[in-house]
């Protein structure tokens, strides 16, 4: 007997599942075995319904799928941690097993939803949840489960990677490329959830809790976007030998797990610089298997929903043949989160400061008074009449300094005339 999929969300996502399905079905079953039937739709207007051939089987009311007695498997597809979280917490007390995309809701409420799923015996699978249509979630449970993994750092917002790529190689402003990216259809609906970092953050907190087998939350993860990078930065990062990528970081050390979203310089010879556009790369170490990167469409209605019906696929394949729910939480050990402020790297920092003579030795001054190492101090040619672009690149120093550095600078009276860029450099 088919097992019966109850879709809750029709938008981009859900439609591309729809299409797979009409696509795929016949395949699934001749070649694997698997036998899959959309039995019911759930969204707040039939015209999506309508548009993919299946408004015989659509409702406004998602408990008409959580209560539907025939429906083995719930996938959530509305996003958001509010409706969302309740269609996952019911369709799992309902004794369905459940398939989401929704990053917020593991990034936020990861151990109450696999806790849910837990005491439901039932499976909870989100691959969708992070890199778009990139395996990255099934590997971290699955085929690398032989090693403590150490680091995984990654390209996993499409949106600002598509802005750094126009500014670095077309020369486009911040303005002008998010701009196009919103027309092209990449950014969030708030695009602050892409350009500020959040989207990324969610991210990797939810790869960094697989990674580590310890809890990591969104509100652990240190995040700064790309709001006050321009092209002066790219251009200073290009002479450097560097690149500058959004990049999700997440580090077991000694002492717990350093994880965060910033704006970050990598040597141009990384493997992750070479990403570029819209798509997203994924860098795995583990111990034995050494480096490993994941590669592919971060978003988009096909690569998502591939990452979709992948789970929805394998969870069917377990209900048809009778195999328990094999990996529920993985969240055993409680390692810290270490303190962003104790964190030693280099940095690059840029100030638009007036253009007067003596504030090229005041800012040398607050970072000695900070005890901050300077590389370099540049003034990179005039952004007006009165103002110049001063960039700072520092020797290793910590985290505390420089904030503190920033924050003397930016009180000086008429020297900083806007909010610095701050780039992170990892080697
Ligand atoms: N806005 C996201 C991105 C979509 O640009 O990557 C996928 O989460």
């Amino acid at each position: 007997m088919a097992v019966k999929i109850g879709l809750v969300g029709t938008g981009t996502v859900g439609g591309g599942c729809i299409d797979i399905i009409q696509k795929h079905q016949e395949a699934f079953k001749r070649h694997f075995g698997i036998d899959i039937e959309l039995a019911q739709v759930c969204s707040r207007e039939i015209a999506q319904a309508e548009a993919h051939g299946v408004a015989d089987i659509f409702t406004t009311d998602f408990n008409d799928i959580i209560n539907n007695p025939d429906i083995d498997i719930v996938v959530e597809l509305i996003g958001g941690t509010t409706a969302a979280r309740d269609v996952v917490l019911g369709a799992l007390a309902a004794g369905k097993n459940v398939v989401t995309a929704n990053k917020a809701l593991m990034a936020t409420y990861g151990k109450e939803v696999m806790g849910a799923a837990e005491a439901a015996g039932k499976e909870l699978a989100f691959e969708a949840s992070v890199g778009g249509g990139i395996p990255i979630i099934d590997p971290l449970k699955h085929s690398l489960i032989a090693n403590e993994i150490q680091t995984v750092m990654g390209i996993v917002n499409g949106t600002t990677n598509y802005m750094l790529t126009r500014m670095a190689d077309n020369g486009l402003s911040y303005d002008d490329a998010l701009r196009e990216a919103q027309e092209k259809g990449f950014a969030e609906a708030n695009p602050s959830a892409d350009v500020d970092g959040f989207d990324a953050a969610a991210k990797i907190a939810i790869l960094s809790s697989i990674a580590f087998n310890s809890r990591v939350t969104l509100d652990d993860v240190f995040t700064d976007g790309i709001t006050n990078i321009s092209p002066v930065d790219i251009e200073a990062a290009r002479d450097m030998g560097y690149v500058i990528k959004l990049l999700a970081i997440a580090h077991r050390k000694e002492d717990g797990i350093d994880v965060r979203v910033h704006p970050t310089m990598i040597p141009e010879t990384h493997q992750l610089a070479t990403v570029n556009g819209v798509f997203n790369a994924i860098y795995v170490v583990g111990d034995f298997v050494g480096e490993t990167m994941f590669f592919g469409e971060g978003a988009g209605a096909g690569a998502a929903a591939s990452a979709v019906m992948g789970d929805v696929l394998e969870v069917a394949r377990h209900i048809q043949q009778g195999v328990a729910p094999i990996v529920g939480c993985t969240c055993t050990d409680e390692l810290p989160i270490l303190p962003m402020d104790d964190l030693v790297m280099r940095y690059y920092l840029r100030f638009s400061v007036t253009d007067r003579p003596g504030v090229l030795e005041t800012m040398a001054g607050v970072f000695a008074r900070h005890n901050i190492s300077v590389k370099s101090i540049v003034q990179r040619g005039r952004s007006g009449a009165e103002r110049v672009d001063q960039v700072v690149v520092t020797h290793r120093c910590r985290e505390r300094d420089i904030r503190e550095a920033l924050e003397e600078a930016l009180s000086l009276d008429g020297v900083v005339l806007a909010e610095p860029s701050v780039i992170r450099v990892e080697e």
